[in-house]
């Protein structure tokens, strides 16, 4: 059996001249767990040309959806943006990574913090009913440029509340809280400036960071995580070192150079 599955593109939505996210077939074999990424990707001079993407779907769903940054001069992407319905795409068969609820020790709240196309595994992640299960808040923090950048946030504000398996759950758990940095937001500023200044917890009603109640999944650039890090790391909390060993939190690099 080849290495990757030859799925086909079943849709495409363009958010804005940088980002776009697609849905492809799923072969059923695959398994994964919310949160893991597979590497996905075109046949270019008769040569598989692979990247690693965040799967953006719940894993219980039969097609596989990924949110995608648009690099004009970038191998992959400078292509893959211009997939259309009904063509070929490989997927390896081999999901990984480690942003997955099994490496977090149990917790009271659970921070999701992303920047840009780092909002993917936790598209995954926010519709995982185990997630409401194990927390009593979930509170999805996405940082971006501008508003056009905030993908999803009619899906995450208007039906996601809607699911009929567990849309109770998310009214009464999911605190979604964009913001961005470069226009006018109801929510402005770096998710790190925010949790510095407090400014985060007086607008969503919840305490500061502790590491005894809190447990936080990060996704992002490499400055954003390494701030982030530094930040968490100050107030205590201790990050999950490898997969399968549980931490407070864990890490994974938004795949973005494409
Ligand atoms: P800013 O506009 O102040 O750079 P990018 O597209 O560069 O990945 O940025 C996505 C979002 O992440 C932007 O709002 C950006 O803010 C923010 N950001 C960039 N670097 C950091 C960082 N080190 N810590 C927190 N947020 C960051």
């Amino acid at each position: 059996m080849s290495a990757f599955a030859s799925e086909r593109v079943l849709s495409v939505h363009h958010w804005n001249d940088t980002l776009f996210s697609f849905k492809t077939t799923r072969d059923p074999g695959l398994r994964f767990e919310n949160g893991q990424f597979v590497m996905i990707g075109l046949m270019v001079n008769g040569k598989p040309l692979m990247r690693a993407y965040s799967i953006a779907s719940p894993n219980y769903e039969e097609y596989l959806e990924f949110f995608s940054i648009k690099v004009p001069d970038g191998p992959l992407t400078s292509r893959l943006q211009t997939i259309q319905v009904g063509d070929e795409l490989l997927v390896s068969r081999k999901p990984t990574g480690t942003l997955v609820l099994s490496d977090l020790k149990p917790g009271k709240n659970l921070y999701y913090l992303s920047t840009g196309t780092g909002l993917a595994p936790f598209m995954s992640l926010i519709q995982d009913p185990d997630a409401y299960e194990r927390f009593e808040k979930i509170i999805l923090i996405h940082g971006v440029r501008t508003v056009s950048e905030l993908a999803y946030a009619q899906f995450i504000e208007d039906q996601l509340p809607k699911n009929e398996y567990f849309g109770d759950a998310v009214r009464e758990k999911l605190i979604y809280y964009p913001t961005v940095t470069r226009e006018d937001f109801r929510n402005q500023g770096r998710l790190t400036d925010l949790i510095e200044s407090g400014k985060l917890f007086e607008d969503i009603g919840l305490p500061p960071l502790n590491p005894e109640t809190d447990r936080a999944m990060l996704c992002g650039s490499p400055a954003m995580l390494e701030d982030t890090c530094k930040l968490l790391d100050a107030r205590g909390f201790q990050v999950s070192k490898r997969i399968g060993m549980p931490g407070d939190y864990v890490i994974e690099r938004a795949f973005v150079e494409k």
